[in-house]
């Protein structure tokens, strides 16, 4: 079987998973990360080179403050463990999006984690936090204005391979497959620029409930649909 090179994930319902069992949604959202470390394991066991997941939207903020808050502070924590799990299973982590809007000491942490971890050699971790799609695309866009302005490139050098330097993804491939769980189908503002040609996989499992046995039969869906480029 062919195991996808990078996948990306929208990890979704972990406040209906929460809502099923009758606890708060927070609860949800603390046991949904702990499935996000059980499954970046599982994933590279499986030959899974990059793995990305959203965690938090731009759009996310219009939540209501209660749970914005909740999820800052599992951030916060989250933060701290991934510093030992990255140097346990020697994983690279990188955070997608705009961290300028988060709190400092999570602004510490992230430096902290991505420096520690910018030598490892296994799984490339990415988690999208205060990302969005579009916003992404238009902070490349102004970096990108300010290099011309300042004369490093020239109109012409304006292409696809130039501007895919500007973004938050610099360097790591496309997605070959993405999963998206609870059942929704959308995109959600994800990685607009980098899904042009992935392949999408969509489960009603509440992300909670993920499991190795689920990411097995998302990589069966992505080699029974894998004809890129209209190869048979
Ligand atoms: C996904 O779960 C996690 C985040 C967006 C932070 P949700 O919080 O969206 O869960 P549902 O969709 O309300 O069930
Ligand atoms: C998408 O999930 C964002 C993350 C998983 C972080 P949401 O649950 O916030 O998306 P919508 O609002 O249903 O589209
Ligand atoms: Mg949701």
């Amino acid at each position: 079987m062919k195991i996808p090179e990078h996948i990306a994930i929208i990890l979704d319902g972990n406040g209906r998973w929460a809502k099923k069992k009758r606890m708060p949604r927070n609860y949800g959202h603390a046991q949904g990360s702990k499935t996000v470390e059980k499954i970046c394991e599982e994933a590279y066991r499986m030959g899974v080179k990059y793995l990305t997941v959203y965690a938090f939207s731009t759009e996310n903020w219009s939540r209501p403050r209660d749970e914005v808050d909740a999820l800052m502070k599992l951030l916060r924590n989250y933060m701290k463990d991934c510093l030992k799990t990255s140097s346990k299973n020697n994983m690279k982590v990188r955070i997608l999006g705009d961290i300028s809007k988060l709190g400092e000491d999570i602004k510490t942490s992230i430096i902290e984690l991505e420096e520690a971890s910018a030598e490892n050699t296994g799984l490339n971790f990415q988690v999208a936090l205060n990302y969005g799609g579009r916003d992404e695309i238009l902070r490349g866009a102004k970096k990108m204005a300010e290099a011309y302005k300042a004369g490093l490139i020239s109109l012409d050098e304006i292409d696809e391979s130039n501007f895919f330097r500007y973004l938050d993804t610099k360097g790591i491939p496309d997605p070959d497959l993405l999963i998206r769980t609870s059942g929704e189908q959308r995109i959600s503002n994800f990685l607009l620029w980098q899904l042009a040609y992935t392949e999408f996989y969509f489960t009603d499992t509440l992300w909670p409930d993920f499991t190795k046995e689920e990411l097995m039969k998302a990589f069966q869906y992505y080699n029974s649909r894998n004809r890129r480029f209209g190869a048979v």
